[in-house]
């Protein structure tokens, strides 16, 4: 006979195993993403303004992070304790290196109803642990303003987590609409709460130079302001025309800082050799056809130089330069070159390009291409940095350092992986947050193809074609949301959400407990959340 106490047991590891929401707090918790594993207890942990924070040492600054996000919507501002103060009604921080289970992003987390223990091996695993209990609350603790007659309950669980993969990534462009800084902030609190760990920003392309590099001030003074942006059919020569915009070396710190404050790093992307055509409005000379260029009006530069870097030693000096103050500024381990969609017949129909070409040996413009991505790679190198590059780095041979970010499909990724380069899965398939998300006639203007959040959910980043011992080049997973067609932060996030909170889960969670049931049923609490912070989502059909 099985009694009571036994029965129950064996219903919890059943949960367990199955990851499933279950138990007494079955309807109650709903985290995305989905944790390694939980366990679900009974009672609850109620917070309230006697309950204290607990933290010492390094752990003292996310204790003061989760003080500021409970504040706003309960009203009022925990205090602190030290340990031996206190041992219930607590909710305790600590950093245990000894957590050897647990990666430097992973964290445990028991609650009972006399206290809340959050470990880490780090204090960004403290930090992951806090947004789990974010989501543990009512939704509307994520409120900015005072909500009242809500009992803060954090239902008791024991959770185990960490992430699948190191790169959890997503992508803005800037270059193509100019992003606030404030947006950019916001976008970021966001990604937060999913624990994406990786923000790439395009900050140069055709349309616009979006960084101030001191060395070269026209960059910003001209490149910042051109005319307009892609143009579309049905615009007119007035709605072409957009507002321009850059981010001072002043924000750049700034935002870096706001960044890492939520162990989120910044990925500077800067386009070379083509998506060049704000660099070389503003310094002709590193295009092809300088003294053209500079007699055309701002307007009628846009198409000048079909926009590709002409190679010259000069313009690789150049390019290192800004690369130079690039790297001052984001001290993140990797920098993104761009690398795609260059269009090197401009190279094959210039004289100068082929006397370059033969002097420096090579045989093609595809190598003529790889021998400029490989300056840039030695150069980063040098500097203790690692180059990151859209696939069409593969052409023409790979620069020895680089990191390659599948973007036309998995091919690309599957060749460097194989190779012994690591690698982001970016594909269109499935990570272009710029495609359509259901019939393009009810949707908002979009770029093109269909991405709904089901496809998203199911992508499986380790292709099969991934020899098991390069599996480990797969570094994760981005999400992309080029903004050619995005020029506001409410469409930027009713194109990013909930396909990135599917993404999220993608990145984060065990391939094994992935169930797009389940992450629907949690999905509809997680709105809740979503429209708690404002958030602009796109409604699941
Ligand atoms: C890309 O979408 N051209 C990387």
């Amino acid at each position: 006979m099985i009694n009571k106490f036994s029965l129950k047991n064996v219903v919890r590891l059943l949960v367990i195993v199955a990851g499933t929401a279950a138990g007494s707090h079955g309807q109650t918790v709903s985290v995305i993403p989905k944790p390694v594993s939980i366990e679900y207890l009974d009672g609850f942990f109620t917070i309230t303004r006697s309950t204290r924070v607990i933290a010492e040492n390094d752990a003292a600054a996310e204790a003061s992070k989760l003080i500021d996000a409970l504040a706003p919507a309960m009203g009022f501002r925990l205090q602190r304790a030290i340990a031996s103060q206190r041992r219930d009604d607590a909710i305790k921080l600590e950093l245990n290196g000894q957590l050897s289970q647990l990666s430097d992003e992973g964290y445990e987390l028991d609650v009972s109803a006399e206290q809340v223990v959050i470990r880490a091996r780090r204090e960004g695993g403290l930090f992951h642990g806090i947004q789990t209990v974010l989501q543990l609350l009512p939704a509307t603790v994520l409120s900015k303003a005072r909500v009242e007659n809500v009992t803060w309950n954090v239902p008791c669980v024991k959770i185990v987590d960490y992430p699948r993969f190191q790169w959890r990534g997503l992508l803005v462009d800037p270059a193509r609409h100019f992003i606030p800084m404030e947006d950019l902030l916001r976008f970021i609190d966001t990604m937060a709460l999913h624990k994406f760990n990786s923000l790439q920003i395009h900050l140069t392309d055709d349309q616009g130079w979006r960084i101030e590099i001191r060395k070269y001030p026209k960059l910003t003074e001209t490149g910042a302001l051109m005319d307009f942006t892609t143009m579309r059919q049905g615009d007119t020569e007035a709605s072409r025309k957009r507002p321009g915009g850059y981010y001072t070396q002043e924000d750049v710190r700034r935002l870096v800082r706001y960044a890492a404050e939520r162990y989120i790093t910044i990925v500077p992307e800067i386009e070379m050799p083509a998506h060049t055509g704000g660099a070389i409005v503003s310094y002709p000379q590193i295009g092809l056809y300088p003294r053209k260029l500079s007699d055309l009006a701002p307007s009628q530069r846009w198409k000048a130089n079909e926009r590709v870097l002409a190679p010259r030693p000069e313009t690789v000096a150049f390019m290192q330069d800004v690369l130079l103050e690039v790297m001052e500024l984001f001290p993140g381990r990797y920098i993104h070159i761009g690398g795609d969609e260059a269009n090197t017949g401009h190279w094959k129909k210039s004289e100068e390009m082929q006397a370059l070409q033969q002097r420096l040996d090579l045989t093609d413009e595809a190598e003529l291409h790889s021998w400029f991505i490989k300056q840039m790679d030695t150069f980063l190198t040098r500097h203790s940095r690692r180059l990151v590059g859209w696939d069409e780095i593969l052409q023409g041979g790979l620069a020895p350092g680089a990191t390659v970010m599948s973007w036309r499909g998995e091919q690309g990724g599957i060749t460097a992986a194989n190779a012994g380069h690591d690698v982001v899965m970016a594909p269109t398939s499935h990570t272009y947050f710029d495609y359509y998300q259901g019939p393009a006639e009810q949707e908002p203007r979009a770029i093109g193809g269909n991405l709904p959040l089901e496809k998203v959910y199911g992508f499986e980043p380790v292709p099969e074609a991934v020899a098991a011992e390069k599996t480990r080049h797969i570094l994760g997973v981005q999400g992309q949301l080029w903004g050619e067609y995005i020029s506001t932060a409410e469409h930027r996030e009713y194109m990013a959400y909930p396909r990135a909170a599917a993404l999220a889960e993608v990145g984060w969670s065990p391939k094994a407990s992935k169930d797009y049931e389940s992450f629907l049923a949690r999905l509809s609490r997680h709105l809740d959340r979503l429209k708690v912070m404002g958030v602009n989502y796109r409604k699941p059909d």
